[in-house]
C-alpha cells in the first residue's frame, strides 16, 4: 500500500532558487525610480518565506546582487546596499520568531563594513533554526564562487592534503560556498529573460528551469504554488532513459 502511494506522489521540488529580476522594469512602467522597484521586491519576501514550509520548500536560494551588478550606477548600488541592511534590521525577529536560517554566498569583502557585520551577526542569530532554510547570493557569480573554490582546492593541494587526482566532483562541491546545501531543484527567474546570469552554473547542473513573464515585485506565493505544481508533472531523468 505504502509503495503505491509512493507511486502517485507528485516529485516535490525542496529546494528552490530564485533569479528575482525586473525590479527596474515594474518601476519604470510606473514612472518610479528603479529604486522603488527594490524595495518592492524587497517586501515580496515576507509572504514568500512564510509560504515556504506549507509548500514543502526546505531550501530557498535568493540571487540578490551578481557579480556583475557592479556596474550599475552609484545610485543604484548603494540604495541596493542600503536596502540590504535595512532588510535585515528589519526583518531579523520575524526571521527568528519563524525559525528561519538564513545564510549569504558570495564575495562579501567588496562589501561595506557594515554591511558585512550585519550579514555574519544575522548568520549567527538564525544559525540553530531549521523550519526554512534560506540561503541569499550577494556579490555572487558562478563564475566567481568556482574559481574561488579552485583556488581552496589548488592551496589544499600545494598543502599537501589532498592529492591532486582525488580532486571529484564531490571534493570540488565541499569547496563551493553552498558546501554544506543540497542543489536546487527548481530554478525559477522572472522578468521574461531567458539566461541564467552567472547563478548557480555548479549547482544548477541537472535543475529543471522555469522562466516567468512577470516582474519579481508582482511574484507572489500563489505564483511559487503553480511552479510546484508544474513542477509536479516533470520527469527528471538525469541522463537515464525514461520510465
Ligand atoms: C533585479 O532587478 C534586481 C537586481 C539585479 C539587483 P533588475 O534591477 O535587474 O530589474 P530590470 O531587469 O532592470 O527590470
Ligand atoms: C541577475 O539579474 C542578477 C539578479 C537578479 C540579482 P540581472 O538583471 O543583473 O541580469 P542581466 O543583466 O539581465 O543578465
Ligand atoms: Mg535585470
Amino acid at each position: 500500500m505504502a509503495n503505491t502511494r509512493a507511486l502517485h506522489r507528485k516529485p516535490q521540488a525542496s529546494h528552490v532558487a530564485i533569479i528575482m529580476d525586473g525590479n527596474g522594469r515594474w518601476a519604470q512602467r510606473r514612472g518610479l525610480p528603479r529604486l522603488a522597484g527594490h524595495a518592492k521586491g524587497v517586501e515580496r519576501l515576507r509572504d514568500i518565506l512564510k509560504a515556504c514550509p506549507d509548500l514543502g520548500v526546505t531550501h530557498l536560494t535568493l540571487y540578490a546582487f551578481s557579480t556583475e551588478n557592479w556596474k550599475r550606477s552609484e545610485t543604484e548600488v548603494s540604495g541596493l546596499m542600503r536596502l540590504f541592511r535595512r532588510y535585515i534590521r528589519k526583518e531579523s525577529a520575524r526571521l527568528v520568531q519563524a525559525g528561519v536560517r538564513i545564510r549569504f554566498i558570495g564575495n562579501r569583502h567588496r562589501l561595506d563594513k557594515d554591511l558585512q557585520g550585519l550579514m555574519a551577526w544575522l548568520e549567527e542569530l538564525t544559525s540553530p533554526f531549521t523550519a526554512l532554510n534560506v540561503t541569499v547570493a550577494i556579490d555572487y557569480g558562478g563564475r566567481d564562487e568556482i574559481l574561488r573554490a579552485t583556488r581552496r582546492a589548488m592551496t589544499a593541494i600545494e598543502a599537501g592534503d589532498l592529492r591532486a587526482e582525488d580532486l571529484d566532483d564531490a571534493t570540488l562541491s565541499g569547496f563551493m560556498d553552498t558546501a554544506d546545501l543540497p542543489e536546487p531543484d527548481l530554478v525559477l527567474r522572472t522578468s521574461g529573460e531567458v539566461r541564467v546570469s552567472n547563478f548557480l552554473l555548479w549547482q544548477a547542473a541537472y535543475a529543471e528551469y522555469e522562466f516567468l513573464d512577470l516582474c519579481w515585485p508582482d511574484f507572489t506565493a500563489e505564483v511559487l504554488a503553480g511552479c510546484l505544481d508544474r513542477y509536479g508533472t516533470r520527469e527528471r531523468r538525469f541522463g537515464a532513459v525514461a520510465g
